[in-house]
């Protein structure tokens, strides 16, 4: 391949990076906008830069003229999360999607099958549809899911690796190793207080929503002269509150709005 071919070459890994952004961010949105919790925190991509593919090339013994049929990874997509099992949930998202708008070739399974670096991540391998001015071409892509603790391990290791390359000073190895089984207890103590986590990051939307509505239905009563129960109901508006019970505040709202003269 001549060099100033590379940049053309690119050009449809650099679509499939942007689109593929575009899809997994929209499942973002969509259940954040449901109120719903969303098992993916956020999406970033990139594309291999020429540099860095000839250097894999050269290590893998590639030939310049099957790099695209032999690496995979020149569209990057990372998708992170904040609990191990919203991995899972992803994964399960990109298996539904197969045969629909990417096929996959192979996941590999880091998290249970942890690096000797200590890294952990679940990659999807997949071939991704892009519809080009010559028609479609079908090209690799690797989505890495992973979460936020073990992105942060990932990505102070990789600096460290790239700039010790193959020297890198067995202390900091050690050091890596130990922060790497750091990054998996934080992984299994915020599982175990997923639950907690969730019910505090969904419920409360909900709730000020609810309590909005309280306010304004008691202020439209108000304004309407029905002032002879308002004291009694805000008095029990407070008193439910404090319970925090959606149930009966949910309920007391209905009987609220009844009262309202349309
Ligand atoms: P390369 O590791 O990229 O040469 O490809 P491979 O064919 O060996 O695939 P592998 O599944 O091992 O790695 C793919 C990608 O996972 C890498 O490009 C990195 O982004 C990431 N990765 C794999 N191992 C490590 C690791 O030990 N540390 C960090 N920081 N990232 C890793
Ligand atoms: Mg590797």
């Amino acid at each position: 391949m001549e060099i100033q071919n590379w940049k053309k070459m690119l050009i449809p890994y650099t679509q499939a990076v942007d689109e593929l952004k575009i899809k997994f961010k929209a499942i973002r949105k969509e259940c954040k906008t449901l109120d719903e919790y969303s098992p993916i925190e956020f999406v970033t991509g990139r594309v291999k830069n020429i540099s860095s593919i000839l250097e894999k090339a050269k290590k893998k013994n590639i030939p310049l003229s099957q790099i695209e049929d032999k690496i995979e990874d020149i569209a990057g997509i990372r998708i992170m999360c904040q609990f191990v099992e919203d991995i899972y949930r992803v994964i399960n998202i990109v298996r539904a999607r197969d045969n629909k708008d990417m096929i996959i070739i192979e996941e590999r399974n880091y998290i249970e099958n942890t690096k000797a670096s200590g890294y952990r991540s679940y990659h999807i391998i997949i071939k991704y549809p892009v519809q080009t001015a010559m028609g479609e071409r079908f090209i690799f892509a690797e989505i890495q899911i992973r979460t936020l603790a073990m992105n942060f391990w990932a990505t102070i290791e990789h600096s460290l690796r790239y700039k010790y390359r193959q020297n890198m000073p067995h202390e900091l190895q050690d050091r890596l190793i130990k922060a790497a089984q750091a990054a998996y207890l934080l992984d299994q103590e915020m599982s175990a207080i997923r639950d907690e986590v969730l019910r505090a990051q969904t419920n409360l939307p909900e709730e000020s929503h609810l309590v909005g509505d309280i306010l304004a239905n008691i202020q439209t009563l108000f304004k309407q002269q029905i002032t002879r129960e308002l004291q009694a109901t805000q008095d029990k508006f407070w008193q439910l509150w404090e319970t925090s019970n959606m149930e009966e505040l949910e309920l007391f709202n209905e009987e609220l709005a009844a009262k309202i003269i349309k």
